[in-house]
């Protein structure tokens, strides 16, 4: 198709030259090749025994090829029950690829990645007689996902359906979900490789699988995966992964550390690979944030937003499709091909950095506050009083952080303490189907304050620039918003609600930045709605 092109084009040449030296480098020791043929070694002898088992992705093209006729037969026969409606319960690598792949192929698909409590509820207002859900995790053990497997199976039980039959897993063979799913009789059980991690896992069971029962069109992202295969592992300068790798290194030598990525329709007609941006996010700064460095992903609406049209020298703005405007890269290709373009770019990157891609040593201690405040439940009720209420918003901070005054003096004394080459995180703990207002955020606070600006929704982020937030540059400050919940739902056989536990994660996550040294600001919504709106007003006033 017209525009699918794999390719890199470093439009700056400037930064095309300073890339130059970094792409010969690779070339020289033939990391790609070396890549491509799984050589565990290329990262250093701490990083061996982690890549060992980390590898098998840059063969998936082939490997994956079985799993297509398998997914194809559930569908038909899901279909012939039916069965129309398709839900995916999985967090960080187990989601966002199959939520770029159905965007991007204009399928339905309701991704559950969150623990609010009204979004969750959204997804069970559905047709429940034409539902499947697809819990979707490698370890077998992430919570979010096993509290969402718990509540639609009493859903299902509730609404007189045979839960066991509309439960469909992709797990790794001998996890806790894959015991479970013999023992509960669930309908399909797809054993994924275990030798792919989670956000390398695309073109696995774990992107297949939820995105080919939706409807997409999965052998044709086996295809496009193929037809990029040869040249990312050229040890060539003209390898497009070796390009994208060299250039972000060049960048970050620099100190322009984040990466700002928008996709751009192309001008051919190309597609539009939606969400692209978010499943990048997750893969650079997960494998790259680490050690007091790395790269900041900063996934952005497009080429026009904040932070990308005004970038300064600490951030190069990475187009994918053809190059707009201030973008000093583009990158180009069907989606197929650019998941395994990036992927090879992150780990030739993460060669360059010295760092090892594959591990993410920074998130477990969030997931380990947040258990610790579950076991401890009259910390999160009342024990914490606020510093200031404004209007339906109350204001907390960390050591350090300003709470005095109304909300717009607050948060211009916090904008104004993160460095002018730092950034400034903005994590909704809310409802993303909710409110629109919430996401125009980014954009109103990267403009208002000239500062790269992230926007994640939590928990999802902790599964993805979480581990940045506490492994990478430590230059970032934090602003949560949580908010309050109206209807709670409880988790079967759990001793906490869903609300409980997405409030866990919000403070949890908040301690640990605390701990590092970051300052946080969180602002609780009492009234959702209304306090979006004065946040929304509070944060152009800051600005001006
Ligand atoms: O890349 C990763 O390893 C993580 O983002 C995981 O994908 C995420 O935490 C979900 O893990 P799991 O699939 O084990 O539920």
């Amino acid at each position: 198709m017209a525009g699918e092109t794999t390719g890199v084009e470093i439009v700056d040449a400037a930064l095309a030259g300073e890339a130059a030296p970094f792409a010969e480098r690779l070339v020289a020791d033939q990391v790609a090749s070396k890549l491509a043929s799984q050589d565990a070694t290329l990262w250093g002898p701490e990083a061996e025994s982690e890549a060992s088992i980390r590898l098998s992705w840059t063969t998936l093209h082939k490997s994956s090829r079985p799993l297509i006729g398998e997914i194809e037969a559930l569908r038909t026969d899901l279909r012939s029950e039916g069965v129309d409606r398709v839900v995916l319960a999985g967090m960080g690598g187990s989601s966002l690829a199959p939520e770029v792949i159905t965007a991007t192929d204009g399928v339905a698909l309701t991704v559950l990645d969150t623990t609010d409590p009204g979004q969750v509820a959204d997804a069970l207002a559905g047709d429940l007689e034409r539902t499947v859900i697809v819990v979707s995790s490698k370890s077998g053990g992430t919570v979010e996902t096993d509290s969402h497997r718990r509540i639609f199976a009493k859903a299902f039980t509730d609404a007189g359906i045979d839960a066991a039959r509309r439960i469909v897993v992709v797990t790794d063979p001998g996890s806790p979900f894959a015991e479970l799913s013999e023992k509960e009789g669930y309908r399909k059980v797809f054993l994924a490789d275990p030798n792919v991690g989670g956000r390398y896992s695309a073109l696995t069971a774990f992107g297949l699988v939820p995105a080919g029962l939706a409807g997409a069109d999965v052998a044709r992202l086996l295809d496009q995966a193929a037809s990029a295969a040869e040249t990312l592992a050229a040890d060539s300068v003209d390898n497009p992964a070796v390009k994208l790798a060299a250039a972000w290194t060049a960048a970050h030598e620099k100190g322009a550390e984040k990466v700002v990525i928008a996709t751009v329709p192309s001008k051919e007609g190309g597609s539009v690979l939606k969400g692209f941006a978010d499943w990048a996010e997750q893969l650079i700064a997960e494998s790259t944030g680490k050690q007091g460095t790395g790269l900041l992903p900063v996934a952005v609406e497009g080429p026009d937003s904040p932070g990308f049209a005004d970038a300064k020298d600490d951030a190069t703005p990475v187009a994918v499709g053809q190059a707009e405007g201030t973008a000093k890269i583009s990158v180009t290709g069907s989606l197929g091909a650019q998941f395994l373009l990036w992927e090879f770019a992150t780990a030739l990157a993460g060669r360059l950095l010295g760092i090892n891609p594959f591990d993410q040593p920074d998130v477990e201690a969030a997931k380990k506050a947040a258990r610790s405040l579950l076991d401890n439940p009259d910390k999160l009720k009342g024990g914490e009083k606020p510093s200031t209420v404004d209007g339906a918003v109350e204001v907390f901070g960390s050591e350090g952080v300003s709470t005095e005054g109304k909300l717009a003096d607050i948060l211009r004394a916090f904008f104004d303490s993160a460095p002018e080459t730092g950034y400034i995180a903005v994590q909704a703990y809310l409802d993303r189907l909710d409110d629109a207002s919430t996401s125009l955020l980014r954009g109103e606070v990267a403009k208002r304050t000239g500062r790269q600006t992230t926007f994640g929704w939590g928990p999802r982020f902790l599964h993805s620039t979480g581990q940045y937030h506490k492994g990478g540059h430590q230059n970032g400050v934090f602003l949560q918003i949580t908010g309050a919940v109206e209807q709670d739902l409880d988790v079967p056989d759990r001793p906490y609600t869903l609300g409980v536990l997405q409030h866990a994660q919000a403070l949890g996550d908040g301690q640990v930045l605390a701990e590092h040294g970051r300052p946080v600001l969180r602002l609780h919504l009492t009234d959702r709605a209304a306090g979006l709106a004065e946040l929304v007003r509070a944060v152009q006033e800051a600005g001006e």
